[in-house]
């Protein structure tokens, strides 16, 4: 059940809520002090952080309500949106705890207003949890109400709406990402696809059997040789009302389960590959919150969707295949699946004449040595779309950090049996990996290339996130395409 959030402009005695929040911020005023018993807690306490910076947390009661107050000061590495749902996570914590149900965020100071998107994010992302398949299920809901100015009304539900639309669609691609492999497999990705593109009054085509053959597909074919779960290139498509000058296009790794194939992974950890589609349900689900928010840019979502199994049928290290562009590939490691099958994605968002291409793709594990698990690795052939996905990202709290296309690496993938080898050698795994795409991106688009292999999923908690995936990348593709 959906968590009701509302903005409310009565002033903190009137509102019902057996919990009230406040963040205590050096510089930005979120809330408003005030002669009520409240308002007289809410001023000692900023006084007392002021005073003291070693409280981080001040807890007061009145008859029947606790007020809660969050200092700031303490959080150093985030900036105050990304701190503020961190908060708004906790307060969730501690309503659960005392049985809270009931929560009144304060809002209502001078910059109280900029911060209800970021508030209602972290209420919402900070709710979720996949435990559908545990008996023990977090049983307390609660409901919450964002205590703003009068005058601040309307702009406190336009944010409401808007966060609100992408954090349940953040929470979408999480669902996809956590459910198992043996429930999540291409056709469920194409049936969701249709669902939202019904939904969402959205163009739809899927490519799927002797179509993707004789369309000439041959990465998702070879790929998905081995699995019992046939391939799909699964398209959707979003246009303006008024026709708009560029055209982005969102291309998205769908491996729903990756066990390397022939190369097959060691067992440690391969669970998680059940999560190889993160970046298909970023596209999905950033689409679908995109028919909601209705840009100005026309935006075309693509998901490359196919299993990678071994079996009788799988394809071979040494196999050759002919890529939709004319290039040949030589598959070195069935396991460099993910760049294989974005091959043909790629060229179909040329083919729906993309004049901007942003591709996301669970893709190296060196991305993850080099970078760890909270920041994503880019690449891309144009600085300033590069610049602007990194811009997105910051403003919702998804961070990228530039990787270089060195020109010399190129050579790594050559290969004396076809065009490109799928593999570049033992270094710099995360370029190379980009260095193949960029044969594959249709000629004069521009193009950023994402890998999320580290923050889609969490082995612990972070920020306002539980352990498991993140939705990584939704957020900065709804920013990105609002951005255009
Ligand atoms: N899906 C994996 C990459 C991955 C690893 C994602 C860890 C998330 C966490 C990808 O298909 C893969 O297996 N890549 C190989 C490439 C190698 C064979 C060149 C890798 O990174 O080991
Ligand atoms: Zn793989
Ligand atoms: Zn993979």
């Amino acid at each position: 059940m959906k968590m009701k959030i509302l903005v409310t402009t009565q002033s903190i005695e009137k509102v019902k809520a057996d919990l009230v929040v406040a963040i205590d911020d050096p510089k930005v005023e979120l809330f408003e002090t005030g002669s009520s018993p409240i308002g007289k807690a809410l001023a000692e306490a900023r006084k007392t952080f002021r005073k003291k910076n070693v409280h981080r947390e001040i807890v007061r009661t009145f008859e029947s309500q606790t007020l809660v107050v969050y200092s700031s000061t303490h959080e150093k590495v985030y900036d105050l949106h990304e701190s503020s749902k961190i908060f708004v996570a906790r307060a969730l914590a501690f309503a659960a705890d005392y049985g809270h149900s009931k929560v009144a965020l304060l809002l209502d100071g001078a910059n109280g207003s900029d911060y209800v998107g970021s508030a209602t994010e972290g209420f919402v992302l900070g709710d979720y949890r996949f435990d559908k398949y545990r008996k023990e299920k977090r049983a307390h809901k609660v409901s919450v109400s964002l205590v703003c100015r009068p005058a601040e009304l309307q702009k406190a539900e336009r944010a409401l709406l808007r966060y609100r639309v992408v954090s349940e669609e953040v929470n979408r691609a999480r669902d996809l990402v956590n459910e198992p492999g043996d429930r999540v497999y291409p056709k469920t990705l194409a049936a969701l696809a249709r669902k939202i593109a019904r939904a969402g009054k959205l163009g739809a085509t899927i490519v799927s059997g002797a179509q993707l053959e004789k369309q000439g597909y041959t990465g998702l074919v070879a790929v998905g040789k081995g699995s019992l779960y046939a391939p799909c290139l699964i398209v959707l498509r979003y246009r303006p009302a008024k026709k708009s000058k560029h055209h982005l296009a969102l291309v998205g790794k769908g491996i729903t389960f990756d066990t390397g194939g022939i190369s097959i992974k060691p067992a440690e950890g391969m669970w998680t590959m059940k999560g190889d589609m993160a970046g298909g349900a970023a596209v999905l689900a950033a689409m679908a919150a995109i028919a909601k928010l209705k840009p100005k840019v026309a935006v075309t979502g693509i998901i490359a969707a196919a299993e990678n199994f071994p079996g009788p049928k799988a394809q071979r290290p040494g196999d050759i295949f002919i890529a939709k562009n004319g290039k040949s590939v030589m598959v070195d490691n069935t396991d460099a699946e993910g760049r294989l099958v974005l091959t043909d994605a790629l060229a179909r968002a040329g083919e729906e004449k993309a004049t901007h291409i942003v591709d996301v793709a669970t893709l190296t594990g060196a991305v993850v040595r080099a970078l760890g698990t909270s920041v994503a690795g880019i690449m891309g052939n144009d600085p300033d779309l590069v610049r602007a996905v990194i811009d997105a990202g910051a403003r919702h709290g998804e961070a990228y950090w530039e990787l270089p296309l060195i020109a010399e690496y190129r050579e790594l993938l050559k290969s004396p049996y076809a065009d490109l080898n799928n593999i570049g050698g033992k270094f710099a795994g995360a370029i190379t990996a980009g260095l193949f795409l960029q044969e594959f991106v249709p000629d004069g688009a521009l193009w950023a290339h994402l890998d999320i292999a580290g923050p889609f999923i969490l082995e612990k908690k972070w920020k306002y996130y539980p352990e498991g995936a993140t939705g990584f990348g939704v957020k900065t593709f709804v920013e990105l395409a609002e951005s255009f």
